[in-house]
């Protein structure tokens, strides 16, 4: 049976680092015989350059036709300028509501290796591994009303709306308490209940589904204490399970206690585990072209979209045992690098992986 996986290399240093998890995962696909194909296509602003905007029908299109979706990352100042409703970003937002990928898993893993990449002291990050799930679907990102309007007085304001259902809390709850129940049994949803309705409802939901997961712990906390711990004493969590907003904050305070953004990869999934795998990371346009970018976190977010949509965790495990081995040979990129490691460009570091798939 074979798989149809829609690539969608982006801007930036996006097309970088999808060329090396492309070539790592045509490599799983030959070894291990899973039957992949590989479909190209625009989003973000290349997209923007082609079609005038940042997703177009026909993608949008091939992506519901795909088992699975791989992007590298949208955005750069050259489309900074544009009218909001058009900019990259629309795309990578409208691709998650259209198809509905609400559970959006964000591993923060450390890997031992990497210990001195970490910008936290080794026995406070050392054996980390912590599990966001952050609802991507919803909440202020996609609330209505929104926009810029002019007030009587002449003044602008900018305004947007911070809401969640019931229904909506309810599933992304659900996601969790599976995840949590699969790991260590811990889940902590973070919240702002002492000022946000909406995330009054959140608690509350969060609290009635508990009964259900008797196995699993159920914590709550305030944001901004989520965000003080987490550079405090980050290996209290197991799981964290947070609404669009703060999830994208507490995703990248985490993802640097793992010592680089550049090493977190993705899993964007709907009710049926279908799905988009990203990196954590963004386009990083500064570095673009360089041949600098770290292509792991990329790599990874194919390994995930091996295990998570496509079922075939062997694979899987195969490209992560790569990645942990070309950590213990010392290759780094220049944002894991420290002193007495070697130092690798971005496809200097596919083809390591490669070599250490065998
Ligand atoms: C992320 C990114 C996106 C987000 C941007 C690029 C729209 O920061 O995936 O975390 O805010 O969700
Ligand atoms: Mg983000």
């Amino acid at each position: 049976m074979t798989k149809h996986i829609l690539v969608l290399p982006g801007d930036g240093i996006g097309p970088e680092i999808v060329a090396e998890a492309q070539k790592v995962l045509t490599r799983v696909n030959d070894t291990h015989n899973l039957g992949l194909t590989f479909e190209e296509d625009l989003m973000g602003g290349c997209a923007i350059d082609k079609h005038g905007v940042p997703l177009a029908d026909e993608t949008l299109a091939r992506a519901r036709n795909a088992d699975a979706i791989l992007l590298g990352a949208v955005g750069g100042p050259k489309w900074d300028k544009l009218d909001r409703a058009i900019r990259p970003e629309k795309g990578l937002l409208k691709m998650r509501s259209e198809l509905v990928l609400y559970a959006n898993l964000r591993p923060a893993l450390l890997y031992p290796q990497l210990v001195e990449a970490s910008s936290l002291k080794p026995e406070v990050v050392s054996g980390l591994d912590i599990l966001i799930v952050r609802e991507l679907a919803g909440g202020i990102y996609f609330g209505e009303p929104r926009g810029i309007r002019t007030l009587d007085n002449g003044e602008r304001e900018g305004y947007n709306t911070y809401k969640y259902s019931e229904s909506e809390i309810e599933r992304i709850g659900r996601s969790a308490f599976e995840m949590a129940r699969k790991r260590n049994g811990k889940l902590c949803s973070v919240d702002k209940a002492n000022v946000l309705e909406a995330t009054m409802l959140w608690r509350e939901v969060m609290d009635r589904l508990a009964p259900e997961y008797p196995d699993v712990e159920l914590s709550h906390m305030y944001v901004d204490n989520a965000a003080m711990q987490l550079v405090r004493a980050p290996k209290q969590f197991d799981v964290i399970v947070t609404g669009n907003m703060f999830g994208d904050i507490l995703s990248d305070a985490a993802a640097m206690l793992t010592g680089s953004i550049g090493m977190l990869p993705s899993a964007s999934l709907d009710k049926d585990g279908r799905g988009m795998y990203e990196p954590c990371h963004g386009s990083a346009p500064d570095i673009a072209g360089q041949g600098i970018a770290n292509p792991l976190a990329t790599i990874l977010s194919g390994a995930m979209m091996l295990r998570y949509s496509l079922g075939m965790p062997e694979a899987a495990e195969a490209i992560e045992a790569a990645v942990g081995k070309v950590l213990d040979q010392g290759y780094r990129t220049a944002d894991i690098h420290t002193e007495g490691t070697r130092r690798v460009s971005t496809s200097e570091m596919g083809d390591a992986v490669l070599a250490a798939l065998g």
